[in-house]
């Protein structure tokens, strides 16, 4: 464990396939069995469904995991049906909210300035808030990538209030290398792309984007996680498929934290 920060930082996104049931019994497994690792060291959050989120934060004790929502509306309330408000989220118990997820951008239209918005509504109601960020094959193939992210990163974190740059996490994750079609990514790749982002995060605010943890996610599994959290650059993992078993989750866990 390498990165910049004295803990790491990892985290699944269950995206659309569990049940409440099963959301409950997977995370009293995962705290059991995560127990004996020190939240000093780890800092540990689980975003399940929305209609799991109740139960969820019920399920566990907060001081163990984080339990986030997918996304979120930007609006306080109103005529956006099928939408969920922070004030929703926040009764509940939810502490974390993520915003342009690689599926909510390629599949439900989600452009960055849709990002800005929910990155503001979160912020402002006090969430811990991830930002994913990745390029596209096609962004990588002519050279893009650095541009792409740097401008994905600009807009969706335009105007944060300095008192609010603490409660910002990203997740690096290329399009290319997310879920059943995804192509491995190369550490070293990675690591180049995490200090881009270090990088551009300083400079949009010199005195607070150094102090903002990068998770990487695409096809991390139990073999190659060490792989890229060992990477200088790497300050956290952000799992789908290998961290929806628990056990498997735990297996991750205790190697890279051992
Ligand atoms: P994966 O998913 O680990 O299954 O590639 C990562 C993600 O989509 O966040």
């Amino acid at each position: 464990m390498t990165g910049r920060f004295s803990q790491v930082f990892v985290g699944s996104n269950h995206k659309m396939y569990k049940t409440n049931q099963q959301t409950v019994e997977y995370l009293r497994a995962l705290q059991d069995l995560s127990a004996d690792i020190s939240r000093t060291d780890l800092t540990l959050f689980v975003l399940p469904p929305y209609v799991a989120l109740a139960d969820a934060c019920r399920a566990i004790d907060p001081t163990l995991i984080m339990i986030g929502a997918q996304n979120m509306h930007w609006a306080e309330q109103g005529e956006f049906t099928g939408e969920i408000s922070a004030r929703m989220l926040a009764s509940i118990g939810v502490r974390l909210v993520m915003a342009g997820h690689a599926e909510r951008r390629r599949l439900f239209g989600e452009t960055d300035e849709m990002v800005n918005r929910r990155v503001l509504a979160s912020l402002q109601h006090g969430f811990q808030t991830l930002i994913c960020v990745g390029e596209t094959a096609d962004d990588k193939r002519f050279g893009d990538s650095k541009e792409h992210i740097r401008a994905q990163l600009n807009t969706a974190l335009h105007g944060v209030a300095e008192d609010h740059w603490e409660k910002i996490w990203i997740a690096y994750e290329p399009v290319w290398a997310i879920g059943e079609a995804g192509e491995l990514a190369d550490p070293l790749y990675v690591n180049q792309m995490h200090a881009w982002i270090h990088a551009t995060l300083v400079r949009v605010s010199p005195q607070f984007g150094g102090r903002v943890p990068v998770l990487y996610g695409g096809s991390v599994n139990l073999s190659n996680s060490l792989d890229f959290i060992n990477q200088p650059e790497v300050d956290g993992l952000f799992i789908g498929r290998a961290a929806w078993d628990p056990v498997n989750f735990c297996s991750i866990l205790h190697k890279i934290m051992s």
